[in-house]
């Protein structure tokens, strides 16, 4: 990053803007606004049909973005609408049916969408953690291939494969976090479905559209841990970056050092992603409608949630 301001500022000086500053940084947007998709609760009560993790939307915002929620259920024009105003989404983690629930349903909207505009050079990014790195996989391969392994609470250390310092996720990483990724138990498991090695490989949709960054394993099955496409800006985790920072329930979610750095440098890669995205509301008023801050999240970790804070919609 440094190293690129500071051509900008040379070819700027030097009044050779074209050649050298890459078309992304012309016209950078400081003020992301990123969508993040709601999912049905379990159980649901009078007003409280959906519901998004807190530690999510704190994530985002630490990096220096707004959020957005994404609500469920609503008519595909809204989604178009809303696709049109926001420079990100974002598919949490969860429990939704990753075929006939509301959130696959919307997820598929939304990715259908920023395929498009990407496609037309209208750079949008798409994240997925957890759920919504799976919800990623059956959407791109049109199928479920996952398979059920021993990881529903565990942290591990990320088995990067060879080329992922070049990766456009980590390549600004800095070193010492990289090697903190690689050697400590920092990256919360908490699944009981993974895409394996064996069905990801087997998929042709699969392999040519993202690229394996890292994998790791229950004991048993090597299964894929972080991606991201290879000619569109989505990505995806299998594991939880926001949980470090935010979440308290389990005894295994790390919270050293480098596991905060972890949460904070994968947050400012993807709101830095959401920058190169010049999408907006019609004007400030509405986008003051739409924010997260219209809700209030509730102490839901005092009642037994694995949550800290969640926002509950209707
Ligand atoms: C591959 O996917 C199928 C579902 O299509 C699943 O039944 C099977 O367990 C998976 N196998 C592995 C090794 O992931
Ligand atoms: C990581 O966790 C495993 C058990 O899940 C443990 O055996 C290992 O020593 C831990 N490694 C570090 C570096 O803490």
């Amino acid at each position: 990053m440094r190293v690129l301001s500071l051509a900008c500022l040379l070819s700027t000086l030097c009044g050779i803007h074209e050649a050298v500053v890459p078309q992304n940084d012309k016209r950078r947007n400081d003020r992301p606004i990123i969508g993040i998709l709601a999912q049905e609760l379990k159980y649901p009560e009078l007003k409280r049909n959906s519901y998004i993790a807190a530690s999510y939307v704190k994530t985002l915002e630490a990096a220096g973005a707004r959020v957005v929620p994404v609500m469920i259920n609503r008519p595909e024009e809204e989604y178009s609408q809303l696709f049109h105003s926001i420079n990100g989404i974002l598919f949490p983690g969860g429990a939704a049916n990753l075929l006939t629930s509301g959130y696959a349903k919307a997820a598929h909207i939304f990715y259908k969408l920023a395929l498009e505009a990407n496609s037309r050079g209208d750079y949008f990014p798409v994240w997925g953690t957890c759920l919504g790195f799976e919800q990623l996989l059956v959407i791109t391969s049109g199928e479920k291939l996952l398979c059920r392994t021993n990881t529903r609470g565990v942290s591990l250390p990320l088995d990067f494969k060879q080329d992922a310092t070049q990766s456009r996720l980590f390549k600004d990483f800095p070193p010492e976090v990289m090697t903190a990724l690689a050697t400590e138990n920092i990256t919360v498991n908490f699944h009981k479905w993974s895409i394996s090695m064996e069905n990801f490989t087997k998929s042709e949709e699969l392999r040519n559209f993202y690229k394996i960054l890292s994998t790791n394993t229950d004991g048993n099955i090597e299964f894929i841990s972080t991606m991201e496409a290879y000619h569109f800006p989505v990505y995806g985790t299998q594991w939880h970056p926001e949980k470090n920072a935010f979440e308290w329930s389990r005894k295994y979610y790390p919270h050293t050092q480098s596991a905060i750095k972890t949460t904070f440098y994968m947050a400012d890669f993807f709101v830095n992603e959401a920058k190169k995205n010049s999408h907006s509301f019609a004007n400030e008023e509405e986008a003051v409608k739409h924010l997260i801050y219209n809700h209030n999240p509730v102490f839901s970790g005092a009642s037994g949630s694995s949550f800290q804070q969640m926002y509950y919609f209707e």
